[in-house]
């Protein structure tokens, strides 16, 4: 597949190109990336859910059910742990990032042949329409500048029938997240479900948990389903 041509200079200042947010910017420098995996496997206990990756992995495998052949984009991949998660079912994977080192981390921590590298803004990809089976966000929505640009880029990109995992942070209202949000110190995203569930008019949300303030949610493209609230 051509992937699209971003450059490091083009996704800061390139006028096609959203800006990015200091949460997004504090992302491409090494010492951040060297960090990350560290911190993912610690973060969603420290955010009050009580899931280890190995836990939040078999959660995933158990509602989306990857499968050796289907090819699957992994948005915002950072140390690539949904990218190692899909490649480890046999699925075929790009794990894209606005971030180098993240994705030389990502590349050198899940080392397979399965898994394709990228640096782009999925808030404007250019990837082609309907190309993928999955498209995972792990936490990315709270990052990204744009989150709606991100999620109807996500919906544009996966095939009739295919599976959207996401993991976010959702809105408490606590000061703490009023805190994040402001642009000088991070301009983070806590969104709504409902809110996410608005911006994505063509998908089916099928699965919906709420694990304190951590939101696992599967969407599939143009499906209707009833929805699972609980594990
Ligand atoms: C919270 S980390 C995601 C962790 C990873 N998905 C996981 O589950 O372990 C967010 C990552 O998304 C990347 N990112 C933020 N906004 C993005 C965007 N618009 N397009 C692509 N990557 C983005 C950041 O550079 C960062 O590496």
């Amino acid at each position: 597949m051509p992937l699209p041509a971003q450059s490091q200079e083009n996704l800061n200042s390139h006028p096609a190109v959203p800006a990015l947010s200091a949460a997004q910017r504090s992302n491409l420098f090494p010492l951040t990336a060297a960090g990350y995996a560290w911190w993912r496997q610690r973060s969603l206990r420290a955010l009050g859910a009580d899931y280890t990756l190995e836990r939040e992995a078999r959660l995933f495998r158990a509602r989306c059910s990857p499968r050796a052949g289907q090819r699957w984009l992994d948005v915002g991949t950072s140390a690539g742990f949904y990218a190692g998660v899909l490649a480890r079912a046999g699925c075929e994977v790009l794990a894209v990032d606005i971030s180098a080192p993240m994705l030389r981390e990502g590349a050198r921590r899940e080392p397979d042949a399965r898994i394709d590298w990228a640096q782009l803004n999925m808030e404007r990809s250019d990837l082609p329409t309907g190309a993928f089976d999955g498209v995972t966000v792990g936490a990315t929505l709270n990052e990204t500048r744009g989150p709606a640009a991100l999620l109807r880029e996500c919906a544009r990109v996966l095939r009739p029938g295919g599976q959207l995992w996401l993991m976010y942070l959702r809105r408490t209202g606590g000061p703490l997240q009023a805190l994040f949000e402001r642009p000088a110190a991070g301009g983070l995203n806590f969104p709504d479900p409902a809110w996410v569930q608005r911006q994505l008019p063509g998908l089916t949300r099928t699965d919906a948990l709420a694990v304190g303030a951590v939101q696992f949610e599967r969407y599939v493209a143009g499906a209707a389903s009833s929805e699972r609230e609980t594990l």
